[in-house]
């Protein structure tokens, strides 16, 4: 499927990012980056269509097999609307773009950023602190704004939380799964997935996928791994949330977009034990850490669904829904129009 060929006129290129394959090196990062900005900031407002296509746009150029010296070069790509190629244009020619340069430097995108960077606050939460007045991490403390304890954690370790996690680091917790899974139920394996699962040296985050080849044994294992993991003093903060998808009447309509699924899930911090590192003279590095579990029939779409990237995940689900006519989720891929039938058929039963 995919096509990376030059042409006469521009480069040719898969429509969906899921189609192409997008290295984790490339050879257009500052276009890349000042794109994602423009994104970022028009996610912060709210405005999650030009975000979209911001990312849509900054993907196609990770897909390009060379640097990109002139905007012919691109040709009629898909996916780079007008706006884009105006960045993109700017870029090319000054190394800068203003408008970005100018988001970059903006009070609201910095607070906005400053505050999205706390475990536990999205952009509604900035958003309003922002609107209220609120611009550092001493405001929120003076001022006493009411904080969740998830949000209090994040705020607590909010240095070692933007910290990058670096892939031995990873690994290590992975370990510390590992062993407590034994513990508690022997033969639940263990999977590394995120952004670690496709190669990128470091990340935000740590997640882990769990999982045990009976069916139904996994039921249960989550809050035991938690509370034996804790009893060892590993656990800073967690915040766990049960398996709803048997609550459901029936599958997802499709279309719905839900970008959280269903599965038992712990969002937690670690306490990882360093030697080196900005812990270094603690001896330890707070690490945030998800855990999800999934029964053995749905593992292999629970980690399709959380090895990313967002985008990729994105664009897979939409050649699922468009172009197949199916419906893609973290726990199974089935025909849209069969499930439409069998719904109107409960819908009359009643
Ligand atoms: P870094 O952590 O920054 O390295 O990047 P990452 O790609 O690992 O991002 P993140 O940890 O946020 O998410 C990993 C993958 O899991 C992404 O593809 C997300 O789409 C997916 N993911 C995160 N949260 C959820 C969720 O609640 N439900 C589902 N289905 N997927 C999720
Ligand atoms: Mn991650
Ligand atoms: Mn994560």
């Amino acid at each position: 499927i995919e096509s990376r060929h030059r042409l006469r006129g521009g480069w040719q290129m898969a429509p969906y990012a899921c189609q192409r394959r997008t290295p984790l090196l490339h050879s257009n990062q500052p276009l890349t980056e000042a794109l994602e900005t423009l994104a970022e900031e028009a996610g912060f407002s709210g405005s999650e269509g030009r975000s979209l296509a911001f990312t849509r746009a900054a993907s196609v150029l990770k897909a390009l097999p060379g640097r990109l010296s002139t905007l012919e070069e691109l040709g009629p790509l898909p996916g780079i609307g007008e706006h884009s190629r105006r960045v993109i244009q700017d870029v090319l020619e000054d190394g800068v773009c203003a408008e970005v340069e100018r988001v970059k430097l903006s009070e609201r995108y910095q607070t906005m950023k400053l505050f999205t960077k706390i475990f536990g606050v999205g952009v509604r939460t900035a958003s309003r602190w922002y609107q209220e007045g609120l611009r550092t991490l001493v405001d929120l403390q003076e001022r006493g704004t009411k904080l969740t304890r998830q949000q209090q954690a994040g705020l607590r370790h909010y240095d070692d939380l933007n910290t990058p996690v670096e892939r031995g680091e990873a690994e290590s917790i992975s370990r510390a799964v590992q062993g407590a899974v034994q513990r508690c139920l022997p033969g639940t394996s263990v999977t590394l997935a995120g952004g670690f699962r496709r190669g990128k040296p470091h990340g935000h985050d740590v997640d882990l996928l769990l999982t045990h080849p009976e069916a139904g044994r996994e039921a249960g294992l989550l809050s035991r791994v938690v509370s034996w993991l804790d009893s060892q003093d590993l656990i800073l903060y967690q915040h766990s949330q049960e398996n709803s998808y048997a609550l459901q009447e029936g599958p997802e309509p499709p279309g719905g977009r839900d970008v959280m699924d269903r599965f038992e899930r712990c969002f937690s911090i670690f306490r990882l034990e360093v030697q080196g590192g900005p812990g270094a003279a603690r001896g330890w590095k707070a690490v945030r850490v998800d855990l999800v579990v999934a029964p053995i029939s749905q593992f292999p779409f629970a980690l399709l669904g959380w090895t990313g990237s967002r985008h990729f995940e994105r664009e897979l689900r939409r050649f699922a829904s468009h172009e197949r006519k199916m419906v893609l989720n973290s726990h199974a891929l089935y025909d849209s129009r069969r499930v439409w039938q069998l719904w109107a058929y409960v819908g009359t039963w009643g």
